[in-house]
């Protein structure tokens, strides 16, 4: 068992820690970051699938992301803008498809005033709500104690209109069942990219991608900090005291005065900690839970969609898939869509043989593209409910009840260990965004506590 000693010893290589870890060395601190896979990204990974570059995790970058397009432009990366020339598809009710363009639903003038109206009143709502303390509204209680299907449901009888609308916070993005989480946990959700409106707009919300793939960013992050980052050393035990902290892998020991856990909150509990965190955590990370949604790639020889002036852009609440991209590789002559089976449907079809999970995703596929869409020469499945390390997708979010109980509580340090990851954070929750400002904001509480403490120069 070799031993380490650093100031600040960092649980997790995801975009949160090497960030942290990042700019805790630019302030002259020592790090260690310990990572339990054999590489760096935790939920960014840019891999090749059959001769095909696939982004298995994170991908888009949106408009108002400014912490990762800091980032991504500070590492020299290059972007590229989505496909979204042509109609996009929405497939009723009825079954049909239906081509539209802007981003209203080809529904009724009826269920579309409903679902204007609607996002009037969540709009207003999400404006009222701070995404780094929304459990400070005064009616945080009771937004936080009606599940969000009941509050759409509330709002009007008209059954599209309520589909339409929860699926943007509820399948799309929480992946979970709209009645397994509150108003106030959608609010918290929207107000993150801005607005519930920001939030529904394919176009703001899923804008950009980088060129060769954005676990371009935690790899050029850890590129910098070379053997600092150790791969394959999955924390197994944290010792701490006001004095700082003992970690253990398999293989190492790591002393340090501080300790960032920068993974998923799902996973806190596979530290054995001494002595134990206190009660309040102990509560506060069992409401919290991933939420779990495939993400499927198919990759075709060209993009056949383009040439029957589709974008590539589809959606429907009544479908397997309930949105699919273009999301064909920046200078890639093949065409590639990625479409997306969240939470019940995703256990659904969990219960089937692959090859049957695969016919039936595509067939989904094919109503919004045509028969062509069931044949392509490249098919994946993104499955982060069975990597051991993160535990679904996209990321975690409180039970009923549970945002305003306890969200206050979600990034408060415990003597030297300190929590961050883009599942705590306000601006960009959910996204790489959030896990960089995380990475960030620990850092710089940890700078300053070790000013403080005379560990390092002040003003450095
Ligand atoms: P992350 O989970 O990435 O990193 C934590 C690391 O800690 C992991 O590497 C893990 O292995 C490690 N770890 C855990 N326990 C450990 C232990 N005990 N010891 C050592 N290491 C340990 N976002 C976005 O902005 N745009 C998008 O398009 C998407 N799309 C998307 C699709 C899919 C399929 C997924 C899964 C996710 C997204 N996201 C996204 C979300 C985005 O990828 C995610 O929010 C961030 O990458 C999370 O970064 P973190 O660093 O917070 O955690």
């Amino acid at each position: 068992m070799s031993e380490i000693t650093r100031d600040v010893l960092i649980i997790g290589a995801g975009a949160a820690g090497l960030t942290a870890a990042n700019d805790l060395r630019k302030a002259g601190l020592s790090v260690a970051v310990l990572e339990a896979r054999d590489r760096v990204g935790g939920r960014l990974w840019t891999d090749v699938i059959d001769g095909a570059m696939l982004e298995i995790g994170g991908q888009w970058v949106s408009p108002d992301q400014d912490a990762l397009k800091e980032t991504i432009e500070e590492l020299g990366l290059e972007t590229y803008s989505r496909y979204r020339e042509g109609d996009s598809v929405y497939v009723g009710p009825d079954g049909k498809t239906h081509r539209f363009t802007g981003e209203m639903f080809p529904v009724s003038a009826e269920t579309e005033a409903v679902i204007a109206r609607i996002t009037g009143i969540l709009d207003a709502l999400v404006a009222e709500i701070d995404p780094d303390r929304p459990w400070e509204h005064p009616n945080a209680a009771e937004w936080d104690s009606i599940t969000w299907d009941a509050w759409l449901r509330s709002q009007t009888d008209d059954d599209e209109a309520v589909r339409n609308l929860a699926f943007a916070t509820g399948s799309a993005m929480l992946t979970k069942p709209t009645h397994s989480f509150s108003l106030l946990q959608s609010l918290l959700m929207a107000a993150s990219a801005g607005s519930y409106s920001n939030l529904v707009d394919a176009d703001f919300i899923l804008d950009k991608r980088v060129v060769g793939g954005l676990q371009q960013v935690p790899l050029r992050l850890a590129e910098r900090l070379g053997q600092d980052v150790l791969l394959n050393q999955p924390v197994r035990s944290l010792e701490w005291s006001d004095a700082g902290v003992v970690a253990t892998t398999d293989e190492l020991t790591v002393r340090a005065r501080h300790a960032i856990l920068a993974h998923a909150p799902v996973l806190y509990s596979r530290i054995s900690f001494d002595p134990p965190l206190p009660r309040r955590q102990h509560q506060l990370h069992q409401h919290l839970s991933m939420g779990f949604v495939i993400k499927v790639h198919a990759v075709y020889d060209r993009p056949f969609w383009r040439e029957q002036g589709l974008s590539g852009t589809a959606f429907s609440p009544y479908e397997l898939s309930h949105e699919a991209y273009d999301n064909t590789n920046h200078g890639d002559e093949r065409g590639t869509l990625v479409g997306f089976v969240s939470d019940a449907n995703a256990d659904g079809v969990f219960e089937l043989s692959a090859e049957e999970r695969k016919e039936r995703i595509l067939e989904s596929l094919s109503h919004y593209y045509g028969p062509e869409a069931k044949n392509p020469v490249v098919y994946y499945e993104s499955d982060w409910g069975s990597e051991e390390w993160t535990r679904g997708a996209y990321a975690a979010s409180f039970d009923m009840g549970g945002l305003h109980r306890y969200g206050a509580d979600l990034r408060t340090a415990v003597g030297p260990i300190h929590f961050a990851c883009s599942d705590m954070a306000g601006a960009g929750y959910q996204h790489v965004d959030g896990a960089i400002r995380m990475g960030h904001l620990v850092a710089s509480n940890i700078v300053d506590a070790s000013r403080d403490a005379g560990a390092v120069e002040s003003g450095s």
